[in-house]
Order: C-alpha cells, then sequence, then structure tokens
C-alpha cells in the first residue's frame, strides 16, 4: 500500500521497520536488566497492569515500584502480565542513550526532510502476555525493539480514528494519552509483527496499540520532536483553550504554516498564563510487583 496512513503532512506516510543494532551490544540481557532495575530511580518508574473488556476497552491498575531487588522485579515481570517503564532513559542510562541515537540518525535519514529537533526515550519491560491501549503520542517515535516479539497495530491519522477534540485534550494534559477506541477500527490497522533488532516508526501522531505475542519484551521507545510538530502541538493547545471558552477552532489539519505558527506562539503565552490546568489525575497505587503472584501482581504494603 502506498497511500498516507495520516491527514498531517511529513516524510513518515506510513510505518515502517528498520534494522538496528542495539542487541549485539548486550542491552537486553537479564544480567544488564536487573542491574538497571536496582540503581533505576523509583520515581522513574511507571507500572501498569491493563485488562480489557469483549468490546476491547481497557481499564487500568497502577503498581507502586515496591521493594523488590532488581533480579526480583525482573522475574516478576517475566511471569507476570505488567508494563513496566523507566522514564528519562537519556539520563537514566547514558550508555544505552548514546548507542540508540546513533541508532536513530540512520532511521531519520531515510526520511528526506525528516529532523528531530528533541529527542527523549523510555525503556519497557512488559510481561508475556502485556498489552498497550489504542492511543497516539504527541511526537514522533521510533520503538527499537530489543528482546521477545511484539505486534503493533497502527491505525490511520484520520478524524474518524484520532479526533482532533480528543487530541486537543490529550496535549493539554486534560486527560491521559488514550482515545475512543472501537472494535470496528480493526479492519483499519497496518500490523506488523517486531523482532529483536528490528525498529519501527509510523506517521506523526498515527494512533497505535501494541500485544506481546507470548515473550517478555524489551522496547527501547525514543519519542522526538520536529518543527512542524511542535508547531502542530502549540496549535492544538491554543485550540483547547479557545474550545474551553466555547469557542469552535478549525481543525490543525486545515492550517497553512503561518496560522500554525501564530497558534504556536499563543500557545506559549497561554502556557505561561496557566491558561488550563492540568487535570492528570495522580494515580492511586493499587498494587507492587511480587513473585509468584498472579499476574505478578501483590498487596501493596505500606
Ligand atoms: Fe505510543
Amino acid at each position: 500500500m502506498s497511500e498516507r496512513g495520516t491527514r498531517y503532512p511529513g516524510p513518515i506516510a506510513r510505518a515502517g521497520v528498520h534494522p538496528h543494532s542495539l542487541i549485539a551490544q548486550g542491552f537486553a540481557e537479564d544480567a544488564a536488566l536487573a542491574a538497571l532495575l536496582d540503581r533505576y530511580p523509583a520515581e522513574l518508574f511507571d507500572i501498569n497492569l491493563y485488562d480489557y473488556d469483549d468490546e476491547g476497552q481497557v481499564s487500568l491498575r497502577t503498581g507502586a515500584r515496591g521493594r523488590l531487588d532488581g533480579g526480583q522485579l525482573l522475574e516478576a515481570i517475566q511471569q507476570g502480565r505488567l508494563w513496566v517503564n523507566l522514564r528519562n532513559v537519556e539520563t537514566g542510562w547514558p550508555e544505552l542513550w548514546a548507542a540508540a541515537m546513533a541508532e536513530f540518525r540512520q532511521v531519520e535519514a531515510a526520511y528526506p526532510g525528516l529532523k528531530a529537533v528533541k529527542n527523549g526515550g523510555q525503556l519497557i519491560l512488559s510481561s508475556p502476555k502485556a498489552r498497550v491501549p489504542y492511543h497516539f503520542d504527541a511526537a514522533g517515535v521510533v520503538l527499537f525493539h530489543l528482546r521477545g516479539r511484539k505486534r503493533i497495530f497502527v491505525y490511520p491519522g484520520d478524524e474518524a480514528h484520532l479526533a482532533e477534540r480528543d487530541m486537543e485534550q490529550v496535549v493539554s494534559r486534560q486527560t491521559t494519552e488514550e482515545l475512543p477506541y472501537r472494535l470496528a477500527f480493526e479492519g483499519d490497522a497496518q500490523i506488523i509483527d517486531l523482532e529483536p533488532g528490528q525498529a519501527l516508526t509510523w506517521p506523526l501522531y498515527a494512533p497505535h496499540r501494541v500485544e506481546n505475542l507470548d515473550r517478555f519484551c524489551v522496547s527501547l521507545s525514543m519519542d522526538f520532536q520536529t518543527w512542524p510538530s511542535r508547531l502542530r502541538n502549540g496549535a492544538l493547545y491554543t485550540n483547547a483553550v479557545l474550545r474551553s471558552r466555547g469557542g469552535a477552532p478549525r481543525p490543525t489539519d486545515t492550517m497553512g504554516q503561518g496560522e500554525l505558527t501564530l497558534r504556536w506562539a499563543a500557545s506559549l503565552g497561554l502556557k505561561r498564563m496557566g491558561a488550563l490546568k492540568n487535570r492528570i489525575a495522580h494515580f492511586e497505587r493499587q498494587f507492587e510487583p511480587e513473585v509468584g503472584v498472579t499476574d505478578g501482581a501483590g498487596t501493596l504494603k505500606v
């Protein structure tokens, strides 16, 4: 298929797989991961447990870092049904980050016109049966897959799958990154099975979800901003403010560069003024990882 998978301009028109060499450098081996989990700051962990009903609607429980040592935590992830995210890899594991940035430059070079101005990353360790719900990222993403197998579903970035009203809510932090999802979307997905040594990227903002294929998985999710993504995120933020004040802003995909730039500039002032309060609730922790219990989710020990 050659048609664009997004209504937004940009050099990445469809999801695409690229090779990388991060595994050969030993980053995804048990010993390295256990040592990393031991030293990683507790406040940089997100530990999630996702459940789905028959309609594919997600419910989320969040976990605390708990008191397991690195090796035990790794074992709990490998046996359980957990999704563990280590934020700020750029400072948390500089050696991996340096190697990943070198790989990123090669992916970037494969798309003429693609120019990242800011990169960040998170290392994701997830259980054999973990599934990540339908969402979008307000950034470009390169997912470097290091271990296990996972199936990525990438959906069209059109208004039906990714309404701008919902994007505004996410960009202005009025909600988490989850989008309304319907089973009927499944016929529209581009499906990619990722193997270790492969990296996947997709059109900016394209909605996606992930299913692990019965193996413990390790991936580095690198996000990046470009000038076009910054301008559009700013325009979406300004539109969110206008909408919250009763306005009916035009969708950003009908705006030219000039108008996007004006709305981005406006967003800087609006953010400084605190025009919209961050409404993302602080999640109440409901469990902590434990070895040998259902889902790897043990009782919270305060
Ligand atoms: Fe994502």
